[in-house]
């Protein structure tokens, strides 16, 4: 059943409003893992400043984001495809690379699998296993190597928030190197992580000339409605991709955004210090009052499995009545009826949640 993820995904904040009939800005929306600090001020008061420059159509080759990426990455201009999203970088990987076979490690985000199948690709899948932390068996992930043209790998992997090694990372690039596999790795949330943990293949690109990274700018600076994301590879596979964006596809204000948000370092390092420390708060205050199974991983974000008699669905349904969205994860391959996600925001709205979670668990259980 699909209360709220009408078109498959969290942040569906219409859809909430027609099912609860509340106001979209009444809800505490815990179903998208965006930044809850919102965008950093001075970018939002730039975009007001700016937004006569809508006249203009937007540069087409994006060059002064691409040069402040390029430099933040280290990486040259031309190992750079800047899009409208993540999802949008999805779509063109898939468009220029033309896999007909694409290898998905169950659960996942779903539009690697939607994309994929509307560009006519068909699916290989291994599933993560939970005695691994929902990592997939190194022979099962290399059988779906050598099956797959294109093999997508969620790192960390949105909803489980697996994370790997780079010892793991550089094992699987190996192998699909061997096995002349493009290796498409999904970043979308590393920058919520602490330093010590931006486990990445960027500065190895050279080597791994069949490995693509894609980056989210919509999550971590919380302009979803935006749209901004961003892939790095090595320029003949930036040049396929490219060829096939359709010109202007992002827009003048997400590019003066884009261009603003990376200089808001401190920012960046207050959003870390809060998720990393809400993270465990909720972590803790779940397990140890409700009882529940928070899996380990490394985002900010909690996949959980309620191990009471009350379905995710039904727990959605009850928070949405008083406001609150959480993402239920029945539709996910490889998750149950029981596992839901929340973001990690505030601690104010963390307590609104933890709160309302032992209300509507303590109704559950009575006679
Ligand atoms: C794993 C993952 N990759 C990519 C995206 C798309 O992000 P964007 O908003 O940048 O298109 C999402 C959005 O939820 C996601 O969860």
């Amino acid at each position: 059943m699909r209360l709220i993820e009408k078109y498959g995904h969290g942040g569906d904040l219409l859809t909430a409003h027609q099912v609860f009939n509340k106001a979209s800005g009444e809800f505490l929306d815990f179903s998208a893992n965006i930044n809850p600090l919102g965008p950093p001020a001075k970018v939002l008061d730039l975009l007001k400043e700016r937004l006569e420059t809508i006249v203009h159509y937007p540069d087409p080759a994006h060059r002064v984001l691409k040069q402040k990426l390029s430099e933040r990455n280290r990486v040259s201009d031309d190992q750079i495809l800047i899009g409208n999203g993540a999802a949008e970088c999805i779509s063109l990987i898939l468009l220029g690379l033309q896999p007909k076979t694409v290898g998905l490690i169950y659960p996942c985000f779903s539009e690697y699998e939607q994309l994929s199948v509307a560009f006519g690709a068909k699916i290989n899948s291994c599933y993560g296993k939970l005695e691994l932390d929902f990592k997939p068996d190194i022979s099962e992930l290399n059988l779906l190597l050598l099956e797959s043209d294109l093999v997508f790998i969620g790192h960390p992997n949105n909803p489980t928030g697996v994370l790997y090694t780079m010892e793991e990372l550089v094992q699987i690039a190996e192998q699909a190197k061997k096995t002349n596999t493009y290796l498409v790795i999904d970043e979308a949330f590393i920058d919520f992580l602490p330093k010590q943990l931006h486990i990445t293949l960027l500065q190895k690109l050279e080597r791994y000339r069949h490995v693509l990274i894609v980056r989210s700018m919509t999550k971590i600076y919380a302009i979803p409605g935006l749209r901004l994301g961003y892939v790095l590879a090595h320029p003949e596979l930036i040049g396929k991709l490219q060829a096939k964006q359709v010109t202007w596809s992002v827009n003048q204000m997400a590019l003066i955004a884009g261009e603003a948000v990376l200089n808001e370092r401190e920012y960046e390092d207050e959003t870390i210090a809060l998720v990393k420390e809400q993270r465990n708060y909720v972590k803790q205050s779940i397990e140890e009052q409700l009882g529940w199974m928070v899996f380990p991983g490394q985002a900010n974000f909690l996949l959980i499995r309620i191990t009471d008699e009350l379905a995710a669905a039904e727990l959605q349904w009850k928070l949405g009545e008083r406001g609150i969205l959480i993402r239920s994860c029945a539709m996910y391959q490889g998750l149950t009826s029981q596992d839901f996600r929340i973001a990690i925001r505030t601690k104010k709205e963390n307590d609104c949640l933890l709160q309302a979670l032992k209300e509507v668990a303590h109704e559950g259980i009575q006679p």
